[in-house]
């Protein structure tokens, strides 16, 4: 049935957090008008030494560790990012030389923006079946900061840098697991790449892409819910891209779910696209309160514009 498990997490951050008061000084805004916008209040950014795959292999090496495994047995390694810090070599490629990983088994960026996280899995979930091979690794890592305009207030606020990463087994056991993907082209999100910064940073229809994202988290929940003939309420923890809180809390009323399943961490890390996801897992199972036979319902929208879901058991 090619269903995949989630069995380890790991993640980093990068050494400068940067508070909504520091921005204030930076650019004309106010930790009022950021925090009840987005419920963002600190986020972190890279230091001149670090980069999305500095951070991804700290991320990997730390879930490869709990996972309990060797490197020879991971099967693929997939970095999701749209900040990597060079066209070539990509950051999997980087990762699987830090880690030692086997030189006989793929390894590749994938490039979904927010959604990222949930494309890899489904590319790592793919690999494994097609080419063989029991583990995967998938990283989710950006370094945003290097993508925007310092000085545009529209933008600066909202994004953060990080890397979370995870272990998923491929397995034949009748466990519950669902993936939906899809895509819309159109550039109301729009960034060139970390080669081109200064002449393409970041820009944003805010208002589309918010309304981009009430309209496809809750499809994305009920694809997924429906693929495995699951309740919400059999779902223990909802994960979504953490872009902005009222995001979330919209969709929440609109489901008129239980707000407690669905986490949020943007308040300490922003927006961090396709690492938000997995940092936010990672956050979880370091803290406890992700406990074995959990089920997880992870949704990613964002730039692309692109959107994914996934239902996963942990363990
Ligand atoms: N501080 C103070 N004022 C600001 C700031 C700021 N940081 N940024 C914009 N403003 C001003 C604008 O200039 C504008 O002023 P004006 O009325 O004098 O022209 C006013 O605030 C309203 O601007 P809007 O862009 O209309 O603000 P909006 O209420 O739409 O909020 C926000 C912006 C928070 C980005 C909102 O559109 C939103 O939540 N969008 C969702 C998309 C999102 O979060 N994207 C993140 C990345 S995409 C992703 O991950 C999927």
């Amino acid at each position: 049935m090619n269903a995949l498990r989630l069995i380890a997490t790991g993640g980093a951050l990068p050494g400068r957090t940067v508070t909504n008061e520091e921005l204030s000084h930076m650019v004309d805004t106010s930790d009022e008008w950021i925090t009840t916008r987005t419920g963002i209040r600190t986020r972190h950014w890279c230091t001149a030494e670090e980069n999305a795959a500095t951070l991804a292999i700290a991320a990997a090496k730390q879930a490869l560790e709990r996972s309990g495994l060797a490197p020879a047995d991971i099967g693929c390694c997939i970095c999701a990012t749209l900040s990597a810090p060079d066209a070539t070599p990509s950051v999997a490629c980087r990762v699987q030389a830090a880690l030692a990983l086997p030189e006989n088994r793929p390894a590749l960026d994938v490039n979904a923006a927010c959604s990222g996280f949930l494309y890899g899995t489904a590319v790592a979930r793919g690999l494994l079946a097609t080419m063989g091979g029991r583990y995967a690794l998938v990283v989710g890592c950006e370094a945003l900061s290097r993508l925007m305009d310092p000085a545009d207030r529209s933008t600066c606020v909202l994004f953060g840098d990080g890397a979370g990463a995870a272990i998923f087994e491929l397995t034949a056991d009748p466990v519950p697991f669902a993936a939906v993907l899809g895509a819309r082209g159109s550039a109301v999100l729009h960034a060139g790449g970390p080669s081109r910064t200064g002449s393409a940073p970041i820009t944003m229809d805010g208002k589309a892409v918010f309304r981009f994202a009430v309209d496809a988290l809750p499809q994305c929940l009920h694809a997924v819910l429906e693929e495995t003939g699951r309740t919400l309420d059999e779902v223990d923890w909802v994960v979504c891209h953490q872009a902005n809180s009222r995001i979330i809390d919209h969709c929440v009323r609109a489901l008129k779910a239980d707000p407690a399943k669905f986490y949020k961490n943007m308040e300490r890390h922003g927006n961090t696209s396709a690492a938000s996801i997995p940092v936010a897992l990672n956050e979880l199972a370091e803290s406890g309160r992700l406990q074995p036979g959990q089920l997880l319902a992870c949704i990613g929208f964002g730039g692309g514009l692109t959107w994914g879901g996934m239902i996963v058991e942990y363990k």
